[in-house]
């Protein structure tokens, strides 16, 4: 059984003229890669899956921002939307970090951790690349000696770098390009975009720090 919707390195997406994109990054994008819609059905069946996973576990929510805060906040609307309408359901509290490991296109060495009171169970991210930030991360939530920590992450990237990680949760497997919108930024902008879209070469010189 398939626990993640594969985006194929062939898939040449969708023509950015056939969904809604701001005016001001028309010339800044390749394609769009996962439409708005299909991330919140994909995300809502995440939610579903949580919750049958942590049984009447109390979840502490860790959003890691700034990239993660749209899957994060639908992710948890979903779940929210399971305990409002079933018999069964889940006690969900939240807390914030924020996570800085990106210049330009290129992951650095150093991820600094800014923020978070209580470090625990499930962490939302938006996306795992080398796996290097969520290892860090991971690390230091065991020193706080949570019952369980369950990480969901949007995306994952197929890529010669990867350090071999895995999330629990994965939303979607994609191909190893560089990818903004729905909260995932290029030096911080794109964050402002719904569809998950493929940034063309000429914008990474132009956004370039
Ligand atoms: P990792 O440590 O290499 O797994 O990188 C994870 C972090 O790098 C993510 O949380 C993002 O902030 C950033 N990142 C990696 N790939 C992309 C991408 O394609 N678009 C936007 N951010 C990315
Ligand atoms: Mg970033």
């Amino acid at each position: 059984m398939a626990t993640y919707l594969e985006i194929f390195d062939d898939d040449k997406g969708h023509e950015l003229s056939l969904f809604c994109v701001p005016k001001h990054y028309e010339e800044d994008l390749d394609s769009v890669i996962i439409p708005n819609g299909l991330i919140k059905d994909r995300t809502e069946r995440l939610a579903r899956d949580i919750v049958r996973d942590m049984g009447g576990h109390h979840i502490v929510a860790l959003c890691v921002l700034k990239g993660g805060y749209k899957f994060f906040a639908d992710l948890m609307d979903y779940i929210k939307a399971l305990n409002q309408n079933s018999d069964k359901s889940v006690p969900l509290t939240v807390d914030f970090i924020r996570l800085k490991s990106y210049s330009n296109d290129q992951s650095t060495n150093c991820v600094k951790v800014i923020g978070g009171d209580e470090l625990s169970t499930l962490t939302g991210k938006d996306i795992v690349e080398t796996g290097r930030t969520m290892e860090t991360l991971l690390a230091l939530l065991h020193d706080c000696n949570p019952k369980m920590v369950k990480v969901a992450s949007l995306l994952v990237k197929r890529t010669p770098r990867s350090s071999g990680y895995r999330p629990d949760y994965i939303g979607f497997e994609v191909p190893d390009k560089y990818l903004v919108g729905y909260a995932l930024d290029y030096n911080e902008y794109f964050r402002d975009l719904s569809h998950i879209c493929v940034l063309s070469d000429k914008a990474k010189e132009k956004y370039k720090v």
